[in-house]
């Protein structure tokens, strides 16, 4: 028997489809999500398609004594991934204290948790934690591709900061002499869903993110995708970045699970998580457009406020330390991602 993971924000869109990847694998796997950002027909699907029942915890993983009854419940605890947080920029930059309070003080529950449990109680094992970090603590880079080493600009958003100061509480926690080993991934842009069409990404209300907004303007849900500028220094005009599909992230998880384990404690490090080229959002509505063979309805508008207009990840160090590599195309995502949206129907948001 593999491991015993518990995954934080496992019913989310990264969450639910790095569950099923574990749980295919061998691993054993219990869901805390308080689903504040997630729907419950997100646990059908993920038991569709691994067809047995998840184990779920449903509760707010900034809630110190639910979590050490989580803790309690699980017995052994070999790692935690650490999905749940707060993630959209515009909503950050209106309500900065959500996103502090939640993103910060959820990292700061668990660490205490893992250091208490990971310790005397756990028989000296060093429980090993992947955490969700972000390519936005890089801001707009002065040199492409980015790679871990590209110095940090001041975060653009407190959603980014949230991202910037967890990576140094962990680092922080680590080099305190706590017995944990932890890997943060900088994600790039995730995108896709699982190839069965049973999970993928349903953000509440209006998306902020292009993938679902492209699939849900193809549905009918909205009238029209709006471009956020053309007008920029890149070769179409329209801003750059890293897409990766997500079941390939969801394996990243899984290798950083496995490097972990041949660490010896402590440990800490960042990896960045993408494919390792960028693609413009004109490419990728016109990917969309001709893999799954229809005309989406899109304008050209104004920039942005903000906006990145071009990253993309230098992936060496995750290819070579951590044996990962993208296997899936952005052609595989949308056709993915559409496949997903079709089976929600004709739901008017
Ligand atoms: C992608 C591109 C937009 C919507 C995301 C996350 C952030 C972070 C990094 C992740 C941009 C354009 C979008 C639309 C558009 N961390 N766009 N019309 O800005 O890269 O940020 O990745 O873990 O949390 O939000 O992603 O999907 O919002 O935008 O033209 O309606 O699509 O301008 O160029 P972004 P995004």
């Amino acid at each position: 028997m593999k491991s015993n993971i518990l995954v934080l924000g496992g019913a989310g869109f990264i969450g639910s489809h790095t569950f099923v990847a574990l749980i295919e694998q061998g691993y054993s796997a219990a869901i805390v999500d308080d689903f504040s950002n997630a729907e419950i027909s997100a646990i059908q699907g993920i038991e569709k398609i691994i067809k047995k029942k998840v184990k779920l915890y449903k509760g707010d993983s900034k809630d110190a004594a639910f979590m050490a009854r989580v803790f309690k419940a699980e017995k052994k605890i070999d790692g935690v991934i650490h999905f749940a947080a707060h993630k959209y920029v515009s909503e950050s930059v209106k309500d900065p204290l959500k996103y502090y309070d939640n993103n910060l003080n959820s990292l700061i529950v668990l660490l205490r948790l893992m250091n208490e449990y990971g310790g005397e109680r756990a028989h000296g094992r060093a429980p090993l934690l992947v955490y969700s970090s972000s390519c936005t603590v890089y801001g707009q880079p002065d040199k492409l591709p980015v790679t871990e080493e590209t110095p940090l600009k001041e975060a653009e958003c407190p959603y980014g900061n949230t991202k910037k100061i967890c990576e140094e509480i962990m680092r922080d926690t680590v080099h305190s002499g706590s017995p944990l080993k932890v890997i943060a991934l900088r994600y790039f842009n995730p995108v896709g869903a699982h190839e069965s069409g049973a999970i993928g990404e349903l953000p509440r209300g209006v998306p902020e993110n292009l993938v679902p907004f492209v699939t849900q303007t193809a549905a009918g849900w909205r009238k029209s995708l709006t471009v956020f500028g053309n007008d920029y220094d890149t070769p179409d005009g329209s801003c750059v970045r890293d897409y990766i599909h997500v079941m390939d992230l969801a394996d990243a998880h899984i290798a950083a699970l496995e490097y972990l384990r041949k660490q010896k404690a402590p440990y800490y490090d960042v990896f960045n998580a993408g494919v390792g080229h960028g693609n413009s959002v004109m490419e990728l509505i016109k990917t969309f457009e001709d893999v799954n063979g229809l005309k989406l309805n899109y304008s050209i508008g104004p920039r942005r406020e903000g906006d990145i207009i071009k990253i993309y990840a230098d992936v060496r160090k995750i290819n070579t330390k951590l044996g990962w590599k993208a296997k899936r195309s952005l052609k595989d995502a949308l056709r993915d991602a559409w496949r997903w949206q079709k089976t929600l129907g004709k739901k008017a948001c």
